[in-house]
């Protein structure tokens, strides 16, 4: 439930600020306080006055000066919150954002904020597809900041295209999968804060693996490591002990979890299987299914005949599956990761029953979305009764609301 959260909304200056009352109406109604901080261009749009009422508390806004209120008392205020929202968010405060400045009340508070930030952007097209815009994009997005919108449409100027900050109502859509009980949820702070995996551990094997040809040549694939680390990072955070697996990973291995460094997916087994037991298994390497029968115990050669050197494969073990079907000592959850490239949900499906994991957190890696290496997924989470789709969002994020869900899955 929504009710009793509280939201942090800094309303920048645009056009499309006439709709944050309705933003604030929508979030009142659903019994969430209201914060609302105005920046000084948003002032020229709407009133402070129109949001304090709205909202039923004071609107703070740079037009008092912030330097002579307690300062602390503004960050305070970024604290308080359980989501920070920016709506609209224009080209300028995602500028900021993106750079960590802080000159003013609204970028102070956003770099203060220790809490999940959503932003539903809005600006002209031409700003929108600017390649600056696109790069602070990109940034905010690795750094776990959540989106809603831009919709395509007429703009305010006349012009058409992507920009149009997205309705009230689909703002409160992705506020409610953050706040209430929509998939994406987090856990409240209070739950956060007293470790709701103290005292679990999880095993989590992440990167891609190295299957020797001969001394010094592999087969590898494409996998950073990047999800894999993240999701270590968010289990962390919630209290767990983590094992974490790993193969050779362009990423490095996160601080406050237990390191086992493997290369081959032999090794990696072996590895998961001395780590156990464990309460809970997330399995996101991406293990090579097959490694070289006839690898050389010395460098292959160029013998100077035109002869070519053939690899033979065998397959390796499946790690997953193997986790999945133990007997006694399974973990009582086990996640894996579907990499597929077409017809992900039915590949997935169907690989989730094959493996006999609880959850597969599907996602497309086909060149194109550019997912695999990147810092973004955008991936569809499998259980036995529902396949719910995130939307696109920092490898971070993902790892966030995945632990949050694994935490509540063990409680
Ligand atoms: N996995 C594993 N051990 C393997 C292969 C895969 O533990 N030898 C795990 C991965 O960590 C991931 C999941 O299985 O969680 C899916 O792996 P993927 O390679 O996408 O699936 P495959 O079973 O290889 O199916 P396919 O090659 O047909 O896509």
């Amino acid at each position: 439930m929504m009710n009793g959260r509280r939201v942090l909304l800094i309303v920048g200056g645009g056009i499309a600020a006439a709709k944050a009352p309705a933003l604030i109406r929508l979030l009142r109604k659903a019994g969430v306080a209201v914060s609302p901080v105005l920046t000084r261009a948003g002032a020229e749009f709407i009133t402070p006055m129109t949001l304090s009422v709205l909202a039923g508390e004071a609107c703070q806004t740079d037009l008092f000066d912030a330097s002579r209120e307690a300062e602390i008392g503004h960050i305070q205020l970024s604290r308080n919150a359980d989501l920070v929202v920016v709506a609209p968010a224009t080209a300028d405060l995602m500028a900021k954002m993106a750079t960590g400045a802080a000159d003013d009340l609204a970028s102070t508070l956003l770099l203060a904020t220790d809490k999940p930030v959503l932003i539903a952007p809005a600006m002209n097209v031409r700003m929108w597809h600017h390649p600056a815009t696109q790069r602070n994009l990109a940034m905010l997005r690795r750094d776990g900041v959540l989106m809603a919108g831009p919709d395509d449409g007429e703009m305010a100027c006349g012009e058409f295209g992507t920009g149009r900050m997205a309705e009230p109502e689909a703002i409160m859509g992705a506020i409610r999968d953050h706040l209430g009980d929509g998939p994406l949820k987090l856990l409240p702070e209070a739950k956060v804060a007293a470790g709701p995996l103290a005292g679990r551990h999880v095993i989590v094997t992440s990167g891609p693996t190295h299957e020797p040809i001969d001394p010094v040549r592999y087969i590898a694939n494409r996998s950073s490591g990047a999800q894999g680390t993240a999701i270590a990072m968010a289990l962390r955070d919630l209290g767990a002990k983590v094992s974490f697996v790993t193969g050779p990973a362009d990423v490095p291995p996160p601080d406050g979890v237990e390191v086992i460094r493997v290369e081959t997916a032999m090794q990696m087994r072996e590895a998961v299987e001395t780590a156990l037991p464990a309460d809970a298994a997330v399995m996101a390497a991406a293990v090579a299914d097959w490694r070289v029968a006839n690898a050389s115990g010395q460098k292959i050669k160029k013998d100077g005949s035109g002869q070519l050197p053939v690899l033979e494969f065998t397959e390796n073990p499946d790690i997953l599956a193997w986790v999945s079907q133990l007997g006694a000592g399974r973990p009582r959850l086990v996640v894996g990761f579907a990499a597929e490239t077409h017809d992900v949900i039915a590949h997935a499906t169907a690989k989730r029953a094959r493996k006999g994991c609880d959850w597969i957190v599907a996602n497309d890696v086909s060149p194109a979305t550019g997912i695999m290496g990147g810092t973004e997924n955008s991936v569809t989470l499998i259980t036995a009764d529902e396949a719910e789709e995130w939307p696109r969002m920092g490898k971070d994020a993902v790892a966030r609301i995945l632990a949050s869900r694994i935490a509540e899955a063990l409680a």
